[in-house]
């Protein structure tokens, strides 16, 4: 079945998602593609590649897939000047409120309530602040990341202006929202469409996509829930 109009999501875990638009451009968010529930690092080609902050577990892998690919990486203006203290050519930062245009396909950084610092060697960088992206694709399809955040007030703004269609949203807790917070965050988004994630990689994160779902159901919202397991892939 095709829901999301033509657009293929990829979970790899974690916050690592890899999203295929209708016109065929592969876009990784947050590819940490390392992390212990992935299914592996499967990309050939790459095209764009998304960070929604400086901490290890979002970075994760970006240094080497952007080398191997080629791909631009986009991420907050901090994080983009220290990518490309590390060989990375093809970087483009931007800020919050703004967007950029890749070939059709608008890039929007959003807020997100969160820490954010690189860890190089027990010594923190500072970079920038965490964010979210809205992706809205060539056919006008709309992705929500959320980043790893927490509630925060804009959410309405977000909600109000840009009505995303699929939401992916952290749901494990300790360090980003819990099942319950995730729900609530969606009674306020409203979206078509949400795939949790930040979940089960660890056993600190105790957050349950069950949980998630039973609390977005107790709001009566019509979003569909969508669990999906490292390496699965929905459209
Ligand atoms: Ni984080
Ligand atoms: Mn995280």
């Amino acid at each position: 079945m095709k829901r999301f109009e033509g657009i293929r999501v990829k979970y790899y875990g974690h916050a690592a998602f890899r999203l295929i638009s209708p016109e065929g451009k592969v876009i990784f968010i947050d590819p940490w593609l390392s992390n212990p529930k992935s299914p592996g690092k499967d990309y050939d080609r790459v095209d764009l590649i998304l960070i929604t902050h400086g901490h290890g577990d979002h970075l994760g892998d970006t240094v080497e897939t952007a080398k191997k690919t080629g791909a631009l990486v986009v991420g907050i203006y901090e994080i983009s000047v220290y990518l490309n203290s590390k060989g990375v050519q093809k970087v483009q930062g931007m800020n919050k409120g703004g967007s950029l245009d890749f070939d059709g396909i608008k890039v929007t950084m959003t807020d997100a309530t969160h820490s954010s610092g690189i860890d190089e060697g027990g010594r923190i960088l500072p970079s920038g602040e965490p964010a979210g992206f809205i992706i809205t694709f060539e056919n006008g399809f709309k992705v929500y990341h959320m980043g790893d955040t927490g509630l925060f007030g804009s959410l309405q703004f977000i909600a109000e202006l840009y009505k995303p269609d699929l939401v992916l949203i952290p749901i494990g807790s300790l360090f980003t929202m819990g099942p319950e917070e995730a729900a609530y965050a969606i009674n306020v988004l409203k979206p078509k469409y949400a795939i949790p994630m930040h979940w089960g990689t660890f056993p600190p994160l105790t957050g349950k996509p069950e949980k998630f779902m039973e609390k977005v159901m107790a709001y009566g919202v019509k979003t569909e829930v969508i669990v999906l397991n490292p390496g699965e892939e929905a459209e």
